[in-house]
């Protein structure tokens, strides 16, 4: 059974995490979480996997440079011998080392149809607000493979929503986030199925 990894935003509610846990629980994704790491300790997304029972991690980044920081990361993940990592919620560039170790083998979800809306400091609210400003008639969501540049690896798939003129800014992050649960656990069930096969390209 493949061995799933999660990174955890330090303050991440953790819903995408929710979607792949409820997935495994209801029997539809033949995965399993290994392990979830989040950068702080009392991260909600932490919280919510410790309850599921899922074995927890804190790696955090003060006090360590980027070069030590993906040296612990790297070890944590590699110790629970992880087939794939999934960024859910995780904000931070990934450590060069982690990009080059699990090539291929780590996706992003992101609450936008790449490459639009993406890159540094593009996050959270404010990529839904840029939509809202931009005036575009759809949005969605992306998975990629994660590379040593924010937002940039190939994208593995992509889900959209519509954007009506009404919308506020809640309603269109509401719409995402639920495309995204969705297509998350859709590409990790083909993932796990084979119908994907790691590394991804
Ligand atoms: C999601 O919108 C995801 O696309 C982005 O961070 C958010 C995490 O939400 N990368 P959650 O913690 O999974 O609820």
């Amino acid at each position: 059974m493949l061995r799933i990894g999660v990174l955890v935003g330090a303050k991440g509610r953790g819903s995408n995490l929710m979607a792949i846990l409820n997935a495994i629980g209801a029997g539809s994704l033949s995965g399993q979480v290994a392990v979830v790491i989040g950068s702080f300790k009392g991260a909600p997304a932490l919280e919510a996997a410790a309850l599921a029972g899922i074995e927890t991690v804190v790696v955090g980044t003060a006090n360590r440079t980027d070069d030590e920081y993906g040296d612990v990361l790297l070890r944590a993940i590699a110790k629970r011998d992880v087939d794939l990592v999934v960024l859910a919620g995780y904000m931070r560039r990934l450590p060069d080392v982690l990009t080059t170790s699990y090539a291929g083998r780590i996706i992003n979800i992101h609450p936008s149809l790449l490459p639009a809306f993406g890159g540094h400091g593009m996050y959270g609210r404010k990529v839904h607000e840029a939509v809202r400003d931009a005036g575009v008639s759809e949005t969605g969501c992306t998975v990629h493979v994660v590379d040593n540049e924010y937002d940039h690896g190939a994208v593995v798939a992509q889900r959209r929503v519509h954007v009506l003129p009404e919308d506020s800014v809640d309603d269109i992050a509401a719409r995402v986030l639920g495309a995204e649960h969705s297509l998350l656990v859709d590409v990790i069930r083909d993932i796990c199925s084979g119908l994907r096969p790691l590394p991804l390209t």
